[in-house]
């Protein structure tokens, strides 16, 4: 997708200038930025600097909210990884961060990125007005807490072995993905001054793309190529995860998948013109191998 590779390399370019001007001792720095470079899609800066951009343009002052968006979910990623939670060694094409720093100095990268994550977003208060400010970062707080990303990866791990329903797994897939594509959108909207309605359906889109962002992903460790995906794949079964496939096999994920792309297509619709980006996004998602 050309506009998102464009998007990619433009934030990319700012990577090196996020961990290496600061004082971080011994190989920590060099680990988090092990973490935060290799294959990464980037979604979220792009949700976050695409919905900015409807609303209020140039987009360079907001770089740094987008990094604290990408640091906070690679804090996840690397967490995800550890042996404690979904035990992996590889990611983004590569050896997970454990696997090369060891446990604890992941642990630590975690903790370091999330929190990196949270002065990279404060970082940008001169660019916009306080109230914006004060109401984008709490809308991602509270999203990547314990309310939701945080506490979906709990109800995953908690239901590992499990039989979930439907509902059961729906509220997985919301929290512990849903939560954080969602306010990345959101966060993009309120700092441009988005009006409510549009916060309205800025938050619906949100909403089914990250189902279906997540229900690709589990169909993706079923059957993706993990010379594309850069995971190993087949992980979900092997520790007995919830999944869209495994609840309603191989076809009625795809089906669901469909499903949740026209909802988050009609979804867009309704932000008009300004919403093509977000359409070609959702046909993007349900047909990614990556
Ligand atoms: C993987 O996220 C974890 C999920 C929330 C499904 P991505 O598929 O966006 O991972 P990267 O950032 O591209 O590596
Ligand atoms: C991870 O879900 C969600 C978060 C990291 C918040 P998964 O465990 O399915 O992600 P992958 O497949 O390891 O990327
Ligand atoms: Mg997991
Ligand atoms: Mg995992
Ligand atoms: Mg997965």
């Amino acid at each position: 997708m050309t506009e998102m590779e464009k998007i990619k390399k433009e934030i990319e370019a700012y990577l090196p200038r996020i961990i290496e001007s600061r004082d971080i001792p011994g190989r920590l720095g060099e680990a988090m930025c092990y973490a935060l470079s290799g294959r990464g899609k980037r979604l979220r800066p792009f949700l976050f600097l695409k919905t900015l951009e409807i609303y209020s343009p140039p987009l360079e002052k907001a770089i740094p909210f987008a990094w604290g968006l990408e640091a906070i979910h690679t804090y996840s990623l690397v967490h995800d990884d550890l042996p404690i939670m979904d035990d992996d060694d590889y990611r983004r094409g590569r050896l997970t961060t454990h696997r090369v720093y060891g446990e604890a100095n992941a642990l630590l990268v975690g903790d370091g990125l999330f929190t990196l994550g949270c002065e990279l977003m404060n970082s940008v208060n001169d660019a916009f007005c306080f109230e914006r400010m004060q109401k984008a970062l709490a809308v991602v707080l509270k999203a990547v807490g314990p309310e939701g990303m945080v506490g979906g990866q709990y109800l995953d791990l908690k239901g590992e072995g499990l039989d979930l329903n439907l509902s059961q797994l729906e509220e997985i897939h919301r929290k512990k993905t849903g939560a954080l594509i969602t306010a990345s959108l959101l966060s993009g909207g309120i700092l441009g001054g988005a009006a409510e309605r549009e916060l309205g359906s800025l938050e619906k889109y949100g909403q089914e793309l990250g189902l279906l962002f997540q229900i690709t992903d589990d169909l993706l460790d079923l059957e993706g190529d993990p010379r594309k995906t850069g995971k190993s794949g087949h992980k979900d079964a092997i520790l007995g995860k919830a999944t869209y496939p495994g609840l309603m096999g191989i076809e009625g994920a795809r089906k669901k998948a469909e499903e949740k792309c026209q909802g988050a297509i009609y979804a867009a619709k309704t932000l008009g013109e300004k919403g093509r980006v977000f359409r070609e996004l959702a046909e993007f998602v349900l047909s990614r191998d990556m």
